[in-house]
């Protein structure tokens, strides 16, 4: 479903350049549900970029779906790639109404900008897609998405991206701002979606019980690089500390003071 060969990012060129994407080959396969995780700065949300087209790699190709998107940029890859971000005011228009937010999205997923007004059948299908998030949002449909908590933003703003069945659905640390209960929801509400469309999905996060025990592959970054790959079954055997120990050896260093290890349990 995704495809990434040889890819390589660099910021800065020059001074103070940056390497954020050294030499990725990644392969995901329908379906795959991958979570990713690595140290702050690792390249974990420049690779989420790369695969959404925010910027060209500098080196390498990327196929969606078997089509070469290197070049594509955002905007046209936005009918088959759904993202939401760590921050819940990102995916959402404020001082639209959750109805207008929904329809502003299906435009979006059918490659469209016309035709966001919401008509009558269209209201009684969001209403229906609201009420499985379980948070009465369907009796607010016209309220402005502003007045929304982060859990409630999030929740909506991942309907949104699964609305028009995405072939890939990108999560970049989607719940690390809400608190733990609400994050569980959310993560409870990603898988349930994620089963119900058969999406492909990359999620980075930094729990590492999360990222074990959510989707099918864990990859881990480092400094640009994938330095692991795990797959199922073996993944289902490793344990947090066996994570830990399997990325303190690839490092070839300790993880004291790491935001990974921190965030471990
Ligand atoms: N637009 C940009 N301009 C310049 N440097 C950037 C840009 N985006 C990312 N970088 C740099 O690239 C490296 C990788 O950043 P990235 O945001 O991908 O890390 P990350 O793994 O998502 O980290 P975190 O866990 O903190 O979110 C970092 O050194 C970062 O400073
Ligand atoms: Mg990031």
């Amino acid at each position: 479903m995704l495809r990434m060969v040889g890819l390589y990012k660099t910021f800065n060129l020059g001074i103070n350049s940056v390497c954020a994407l050294k030499n990725i080959n990644l392969h995901v396969k329908p379906q795959d549900f991958i979570t990713i995780i690595g140290s702050n700065g690792a390249g974990k949300s420049t690779l989420l970029s790369v695969a959404a087209g925010v910027y060209p790699p500098d080196e390498g190709a990327i196929y969606i779906d078997g089509t070469d998107v290197t070049r594509l940029p955002e905007h046209l890859r936005a009918s088959f790639v759904g993202r939401v971000f760590q921050d819940p005011l990102q995916g959402t228009a404020a001082s639209m109404t959750i109805e207008e937010n929904l329809a502003m999205a299906e435009c979006r997923s059918k490659g469209r900008t016309l035709g966001i007004g919401v008509t009558r059948k269209k209201r009684e299908r969001y209403r229906e897609l609201l009420s499985l998030l379980g948070l009465g949002l369907e009796e607010r449909l016209s309220d402005p998405v502003g007045l929304l908590s982060g859990g409630q933003r999030q929740s909506l703003t991942l309907l949104m991206a699964s609305l028009g069945q995405p072939k890939l659905l990108l999560l970049d640390e989607h719940t690390a701002s809400l608190d733990p209960r609400t994050a569980e929801q959310v993560l409870e509400l990603t898988q349930t979606i994620v089963r119900k469309h058969g999406l492909t999905v990359l999620m980075v996060t930094h729990n590492l019980s999360h990222a074990l025990t959510m989707g099918n592959r864990t990859i881990m970054l480092d400094k640009g690089e994938i330095i692991l790959d795990i797959c199922e079954p073996e993944r289902g055997e490793l344990t947090v500390d066996d994570l830990l120990g399997r990325f303190a050896q690839a490092r070839g260093e300790r993880l004291l003071d790491d935001r990974l290890l921190l965030a471990a349990r």
